[in-house]
Order: C-alpha cells, then sequence, then structure tokens
C-alpha cells in the first residue's frame, strides 16, 4: 500500500455575506465535509460543476484560507498557513510580470531564503525541464499562454514539492497546447521529478488521461460523490488512451456524473432539457 501523503478530513467551509440596509447577512455553504487523501507519487483529480468550491478547497489545502470545520493533514500536522514543502500552480498563471522568467522560477525560493548562485542553478535547472532553455531573460508579456503556464510550473516544482496542487492549470490555453502540456506534466510528474500532485478541472478528457484516482465533487455545497479510480497503464503519453475500452467507461461514468449535476441542479429543465440517464 501507498504511504498517504496528505489528508483531507471532514473539510466544510461557508462563506459570510455582510447583511446591508435591505439584505440580511447571508451565509453561503461552499464546501460540506469533503474527505479524500493523496497517496504518495499519485496524481488526483477533482472534478466538479463551475462554482462548486473547487478553489476553494485547494485554497484550504495550502493554507491560504481556513476551513470553518475539518482539517487538512499533511507532514503529520494540521496545515494552518502555507507549508514550505506545498506548490501552487494557478489558473491565470499569477507571474509577476516586472521579473524576467529566471526571476520569476526563483520567486519561492527567494522567500525560503535559499542564496542567489543555487536559486540561479534551480531555475536553470526547472527551466530545461519544462523546455524554457533559451527563454531565461524574456519577460512574461514576451511569452504564449502555454509558455506561462510552464513557468508556472517551473516555479512550483523549483521549491522541490512534496505535494503539488494545480487549479484549472491549462484551462487559459488552447486546445493543441493544452494536449501538449497534459503530456509534459505527466512525463514530469510522473517521470523526471515524481511528486504526489492534486489537479483541479472540469474537463472529462484532462480528469481520465492525468489521473490515477479522480475525485467527483457535486454541485455547491461540494461533496464527495465518489472517487473514480483510473486503472489505466502508466506512461499514457505514449499510446492512444482513448481507444481503450476502459476509458469509454471512465469518461460515461463521469460524464454522467457531471450531467445530472448541472442539468437538474442548474435550472437547465426549464427549457426542457433533461439529463439522458
Ligand atoms: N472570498 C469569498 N467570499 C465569498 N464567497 C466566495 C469567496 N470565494 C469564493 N466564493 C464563492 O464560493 C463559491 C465557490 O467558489 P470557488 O471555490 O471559486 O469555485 P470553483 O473553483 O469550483 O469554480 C462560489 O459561489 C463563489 O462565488
Ligand atoms: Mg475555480
Amino acid at each position: 500500500m501507498a504511504t498517504t501523503v496528505l489528508t483531507v478530513n471532514e473539510v466544510t467551509k461557508s462563506y459570510e455575506k455582510k447583511g446591508s440596509q435591505r439584505e440580511e447577512a447571508q451565509v453561503l455553504e461552499v464546501l460540506s465535509g469533503v474527505t479524500f487523501d493523496l497517496k504518495e507519487g499519485s496524481l488526483t483529480c477533482i472534478i466538479g460543476p463551475s462554482g462548486c468550491g473547487k478553489t476553494t478547497l485547494l485554497r484550504i489545502i495550502d493554507g491560504l484560507i481556513e476551513p470553518t470545520s475539518g482539517e487538512v493533514i499533511f507532514d503529520g500536522k494540521p496545515v494552518r498557513s502555507p507549508p514550505a514543502k506545498m506548490g501552487f500552480v494557478f489558473q491565470q498563471f499569477g507571474l509577476l510580470p516586472w521579473r524576467s522568467v529566471t526571476k520569476n522560477v526563483e520567486f519561492g525560493l527567494e522567500l525560503r531564503g535559499v542564496d542567489a548562485q543555487k536559486r540561479r542553478e534551480i531555475a536553470e535547472k526547472y527551466l530545461q525541464i519544462v523546455g524554457l532553455q533559451g527563454f531565461e531573460s524574456h519577460y512574461v508579456h514576451e511569452l504564449s499562454g502555454g509558455m506561462q503556464q510552464r513557468v508556472g510550473l517551473a516555479r512550483a516544482l523549483a521549491i522541490d514539492p512534496d505535494v503539488l496542487l494545480m487549479d484549472e492549470p491549462f484551462a487559459s490555453v488552447d486546445e493543441q497546447t493544452r494536449e501538449i502540456l497534459q503530456r509534459q506534466l505527466l512525463q514530469i510528474v510522473k517521470g523526471v521529478t515524481p511528486k504526489t500532485t492534486l489537479l483541479v478541472t472540469h474537463n472529462v478528457d484532462e480528469a481520465i488521461f492525468l489521473s490515477d484516482e479522480i475525485v467527483l465533487l457535486t454541485t455547491r455545497p461540494g461533496k464527495v460523490k465518489e472517487i473514480i479510480p483510473v486503472n489505466l497503464p502508466p506512461e499514457r503519453w505514449t499510446y492512444d488512451l482513448r481507444a481503450r475500452p476502459e476509458y469509454g467507461y471512465i469518461r460515461n461514468k463521469v460524464w454522467r456524473f457531471l450531467e445530472s449535476e448541472i442539468v437538474e441542479k442548474g435550472g437547465f429543465e426549464a427549457y426542457g432539457l433533461r439529463s439522458a440517464s
């Protein structure tokens, strides 16, 4: 049995919306009793409808926001602030426009007090791994979206995290770039520098291609509906996954779940649309 690296235990989160003179204060329940764990070296995808609390959940895991109840256990302790050994890749890249590519990758190392010479060496190594050698002194606006996200990935990897968190990392790039980045990500986290990875997506094919396990989150308040193991052979970038019967089976299952969540709870039935199941 693989070792558990991180545990999300009964995490609940509500946001309070302050009232005005005309409106009463409201509580928005976003996550409800979310529980799952991450096994060493595995890649887990969380999939769920827009607004179901995926970003909130990742930020709680990274210690950026506090849960209302429940806890995240990492390295044997509850997470209370961003742990040094967690890396985060943001949907909108989150790069610093006034810094060069290298200086962006060095950012987390600076915060951790790594000296300049060592920082430079580490940044060069990870820029090479993500295929950005030659772009070290470029600025963010000189790069395509796909290249910017590779800088984001190099920056997260540079701190040598035990857990890599990624929030819809490929949602802002075009379809072809997305497929290439997915393959590169797998080659990195399942090969070059093995990592325990948790990635949020709303894309079914992305979830199946990347995952060892898929966590299905319901419409808000997000709850874990099911955890689906993806028992497809490793080195998935080397063959056509979609031709395999297991692929069709999992795709159908995940899509049916999403469809019923979105159609039935999203008010689509008013227009005569019903889920096919
Ligand atoms: N800081 C906040 N204050 C109040 N409501 C928030 C805050 N952040 C997110 N929300 C609300 O919580 C819900 C879940 O948001 P989010 O976690 O971003 O969902 P997802 O990433 O799944 O699309 C949304 O309805 C959003 O408007
Ligand atoms: Mg989000």
